[in-house]
């Protein structure tokens, strides 16, 4: 998203290695893009959110997530003044790529000004619990600070110093929970098979982390094909997002795989020098593709 004079904003994210883990305790491995929400509030009567891209116009008392989220920023920030929020997103809403925490990022930065980045996460985190009962964090910090970098509960986000990673976005279309994903994953905890994918998935976003670092591509993508294959046996892959992933494969892509939460919303696909080939035959099969940068600065 084109960043607008002064309006605020949070940017949407995507998981390179480590989602479902990274709520285990696990690290993570993520970057922030361009595509993001903005807001801008003006005096108003009564309190309204207003996100014409979502189809969403509600006030904070209504029954709805969204509204539940808006309430509680509402209240955390001690505003007191009545305003109208109009949002304005290129991000996908319910697609892993971290729109709730883009929005909460966005609101509490227009809720309170004078918050610097640690106080938008504080703030912007009471919002995001509404929508994910047991958020890692990794969406509101990478949404609030920008950059690439691994997450983890403990240490929070450190940036690593790397040049934009270029990669193909592949949005299946369906919509889901994150909440509900999250929760499919934590009942099938007691499983020996899911805590074993559980702690791949960590290791797997360990060794990442050093072929970043290194700037090895050759390594970063098998880390991810691999990755993708522990994410299916999780039970959090689709038709649509495996039918994804071997398509980029098919196009030159070093690695593909679901990103965020999985059953459905967005895979991604390193293929550097190749992004358009992947791109096209994204398309060519009937999904929306999208080539970006894990990187985006606030
Ligand atoms: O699907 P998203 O963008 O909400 O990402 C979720 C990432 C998880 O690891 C599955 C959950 C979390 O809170 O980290």
């Amino acid at each position: 998203m084109a960043s607008s004079a002064s309006a605020p904003r949070g940017l949407g994210k995507a998981i390179l290695l480590g989602e479902h883990s990274v709520v285990y305790g696990h690290e993570a491995i993520a970057g922030a893009i361009e595509m993001g929400v903005e807001c801008r509030a003006e005096p108003a009567e009564g309190n309204r959110l207003v996100i014409p891209a979502w189809d969403i116009d509600l006030r904070e008392d209504e029954d709805h997530k969204v509204a539940k989220a808006f309430a509680a920023l509402l209240s955390a920030s001690g505003c007191n003044e009545p305003q109208i929020f109009h949002c304005e997103t290129d991000l996908p809403a319910a697609a892993g790529l971290g729109s709730s925490a883009a929005l909460c990022v966005a609101l509490a930065r227009c809720l309170a000004p004078t918050l610097d980045t640690d106080g938008v996460q504080e703030l912007a985190s009471v919002g995001e619990m509404q929508f994910h009962d047991t958020p890692s964090g990794i969406d509101v910090a990478l949404s609030a600070t920008g950059g690439i970098g691994s997450y983890s509960k403990a240490d929070g986000l450190k940036l690593v110093d790397c040049p934009p990673l270029p990669i193909v976005i592949g949005l299946s279309g369906v919509e889901r929970s994150t909440a509900a994903m999250v929760a499919g994953v934590a009942s099938r905890m007691s499983e020996s098979s899911t805590k074993a994918c559980i702690s791949t998935l960590g290791n797997l976003a360990i060794l990442g982390h050093a072929a970043l670092c290194e700037g090895d591509m050759a390594s970063l993508g098998e880390l991810m094909n691999e990755s993708h294959r522990c994410l299916g046996k999780l039970g959090v892959s689709t038709r649509e997002l495996d039918a994804m992933v071997r398509a980029s494969h098919l196009a030159g892509a070093l690695g593909a795989k679901l990103t965020g939460a999985g059953g459905g919303g967005a895979m991604i696909a390193l293929a550097p020098g190749n992004e358009e080939k992947v791109a096209a035959r994204l398309s060519q099969l009937g999904y929306t593709s999208i080539i970006t940068t894990l990187g985006a600065q606030q």
